[in-house]
């Protein structure tokens, strides 16, 4: 088995710097656009097999190091009662938002057998892959579920999720609580059906100040970190716009810390501490410019993890749907050679 990626994620010695990429299995695929005319994207995620094929995809056409389980973020909110829909051209709708106290005393504190589904595709994808690159499950982390919960879908000012944070604090503390409890039992779960690493996105965690990261947000991702650090699998901990919270991160727990593009690699592992591995950070944009442009920028982030163990390549944020294909099949590709030791 290719297990460059566990190898970087304990920090151990690698024969080059392995590499996946945040959304790797997505429309900028045509194999993935091909499936999607014909099912939903809850159909894809709610079929196993569906779901184990598109994992498959990036991994059949490029030499990955790693394969994602293709879920979403949000399939959780759906078991504890919140009513999702991804809405063709808008992205994912939540039809009844939790906006108070007795909104947050509904949600179900769910222990992840709804979510069997997911399992069972972490069981196909394991088979199919047939031990050529490690599985990632992932789940989303309390505050990024809360914001999708609270707003009822994207947000650019998290309007609704600040404003019950700062004006009733019990019922946001309680929200968070839930929501911790429930990711710890779906990651335990994707973890006892194959999954061999597992990744928390904190995708939005980034539009907080880092006080407020630390008194709403800090103590319920350890808990989930606490409570998983004894499956003996690498966690990941990723979030964007996380410069000014790094070190809180670290103290959150995760062996690896996802890194955004908007800081330089070398000094965010600085923050993290090199007793942590990292994950990172090419700006996903830069897929978009021509070759020589990639390769200064892949030189660059190469240059700056300095062949120091416990180097992940990957995108700052996940990959967009209009990625050219064969500029991603040359970044990695350039990725593996500059890296060779
Ligand atoms: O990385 C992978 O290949 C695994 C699959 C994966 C998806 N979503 C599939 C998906 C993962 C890891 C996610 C995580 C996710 N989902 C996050 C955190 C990562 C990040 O990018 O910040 C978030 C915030 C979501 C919520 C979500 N799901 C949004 C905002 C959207 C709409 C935006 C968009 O890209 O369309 C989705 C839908 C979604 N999730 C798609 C995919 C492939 C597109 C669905 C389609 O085919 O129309």
């Amino acid at each position: 088995m290719n297990d460059r990626f566990l190898k970087a994620c304990r920090r151990e010695p690698v024969d080059c710097t392995p590499v996946w990429f945040m959304r790797q299995a997505g429309r900028y695929m045509s194999e993935y656009r091909a499936l999607r005319a014909k099912h939903s994207m809850l159909d894809l995620c709610k079929t196993p097999e569906l779901a184990a094929q598109v994992t498959m995809q990036p991994i059949e056409r490029f030499p990955l190091d790693a394969a994602i389980i293709f879920a979403d973020i949000l399939l959780p909110l759906e078991p504890m009662g919140l009513n999702l829909e991804f809405a063709e051209g808008e992205g994912p709708v939540i039809h009844n938002p939790v906006r108070d106290r007795a909104a947050v005393e509904r949600l179900k504190v769910v222990d992840g057998s709804e979510l069997e589904y997911v399992a069972e595709a972490i069981r196909q994808a394991r088979r199919a892959l047939n031990g050529r690159v490690p599985l990632i499950g992932f789940a989303g982390a309390p505050f990024t579920l809360a914001s999708y919960a609270i707003e009822g879908g994207g947000s650019r000012n998290y309007l609704h999720t600040k404003q019950m944070m700062y004006s009733d604090p019990a019922s946001w503390h309680k929200l968070m609580d839930k929501f911790a409890r429930v990711i710890t039992g779906y990651l335990r779960r994707q973890i006892q059906a194959g999954a061999q690493a597992v990744q928390l996105f904190d995708s939005w965690v980034g539009c907080l100040s880092a006080g407020d990261y630390a008194e709403y947000v800090k103590p319920h991702v350890q808990l989930i970190f606490d409570g998983l650090k004894h499956e003996g699998v690498p966690l990941i901990h990723f979030g964007t716009g996380t410069t000014a919270i790094l070190r809180q991160m670290r103290e959150a727990g995760g062996d690896v810390i996802g890194i955004d593009w908007r800081i330089h690699l070398d000094e965010a592992w600085a923050m993290v501490g090199h007793d942590r591995a990292v994950q990172g950070n090419l700006d996903p944009l830069v897929l978009f410019a021509p070759l020589h442009e990639i390769e200064r920028r892949v030189e660059d982030i190469l240059r700056r993890a300095g062949n120091r163990p416990g180097h992940i390549f990957n995108l700052g944020h996940g990959i967009l749907p209009t990625t050219p294909v064969d500029h991603v099949a040359a970044t990695i590709d350039m990725i593996h050679k500059l890296s060779q030791r």
